[in-house]
């Protein structure tokens, strides 16, 4: 990741603008802790306040309009905790929402669908992109959109990976040790036969398309990297939207003069609306390779 981040550019013009509030990120469950990463390793001194939807996960297989719902109510949580701008850590929830969300809202609310779309226009030589993604975000045709808007010239092939959010999840469960550890080639916990004939299943329709780039189009996948990445083969490029997302968020931050004053120790706070906490902070703390002891319920009324 590239850390000369434009935070040290801001502070040097001299003008004293600080803004202590904290980054509000969310998504359905763990995958947007891939997001927040990059942005706490980038950007040290700012707060994040994360939001995991486990008990409405997985958000893919649902409507677009119900995931709308609650990427606003989402946002209202986030804006009433004071957060001076949201990430939307979800292509699913962006591809529903982040419309919807940057009207209701007067903070700025920014999505993973364009930052990767982004990266993978900027990526691809052939100019044969592939997007894999949830069942909802495929049927939003929002990368096929984005990608064409960036480049035109591009054809978009995408493939729905019903099952990959799941073994994904699974995979945080069956692993030991940090996340480093399991995301290497040589990882065993991703890498077994049931699910590399799962990821062939998904992924050869789009190898057969001979493209050179492919979009990991759920903030899920990078987990399932060193699996995608073994069916696709090393010549197509994988594109993950957080480092991407992440540098929008420090472009806008020092635009808006909205960085952390200097030397904040950043404060994390974790909330899930799942039931389980103690399961939250275990293996949301495998991603992060954080205690997050201090994780706690997030109660959302039904819609
Ligand atoms: N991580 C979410 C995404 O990026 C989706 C996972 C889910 O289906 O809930 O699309």
């Amino acid at each position: 990741m590239d850390t000369s981040t434009p935070h040290t550019a801001a502070r040097d013009d001299g003008l004293d603008a600080f803004d202590n509030a904290p980054i509000g990120v969310f998504d359905s469950g763990y995958g947007g802790l891939t997001v927040m990463r990059e942005i706490m390793a980038a950007l040290p001194e700012e707060d994040i306040v994360y939001v995991g939807d486990s008990a409405r996960c997985p958000y893919g297989p649902r409507d677009l309009d119900e995931v709308r719902s609650f990427v606003r109510q989402i946002c209202r949580v986030l804006v009433g905790r004071g957060c001076k701008l949201i990430v939307i850590a979800c292509n699913t929830a962006t591809a529903a929402g982040l419309e919807a969300a940057q009207r209701e809202f007067s903070v700025p609310v920014i999505g993973v669908v364009e930052p990767g779309a982004r990266a993978a226009a900027m990526t691809t030589r052939n100019r044969r992109v592939g997007v894999v993604a949830t069942r909802a975000t495929v049927d939003s045709n929002a990368y096929a959109d984005a990608i064409r808007h960036i480049d035109a010239g591009i054809t978009v092939f995408s493939s729905a990976a019903p099952r990959f959010v799941e073994i994904a999840e699974l995979g945080i469960r069956m692993a030991e040790g940090p996340f480093e550890s399991y995301l290497s080639e040589a990882s065993k916990v991703y890498i077994r036969p049931e699910f590399e004939e799962i990821a062939r299943e998904y992924l050869e329709p789009l190898r057969r398309c001979d493209i050179d780039t492919l979009v990991l189009g759920c903030t899920h996948y990078p987990l399932l990297k060193a699996l995608i990445g073994g069916v696709v083969g090393r010549d197509v490029t994988l594109i993950s939207s957080a480092e991407e997302t992440c540098r929008d968020v420090a472009e806008i931050l020092r635009r808006r003069r909205a960085f952390a004053r200097p030397g904040n120790v950043a404060a994390y706070e974790f909330l899930t609306t799942g039931d389980d906490v103690a399961e939250f902070a275990q293996f949301g703390g495998r991603v992060l390779n954080m205690d997050l002891a201090r994780a706690r319920h997030l109660d959302l009324p039904p819609l």
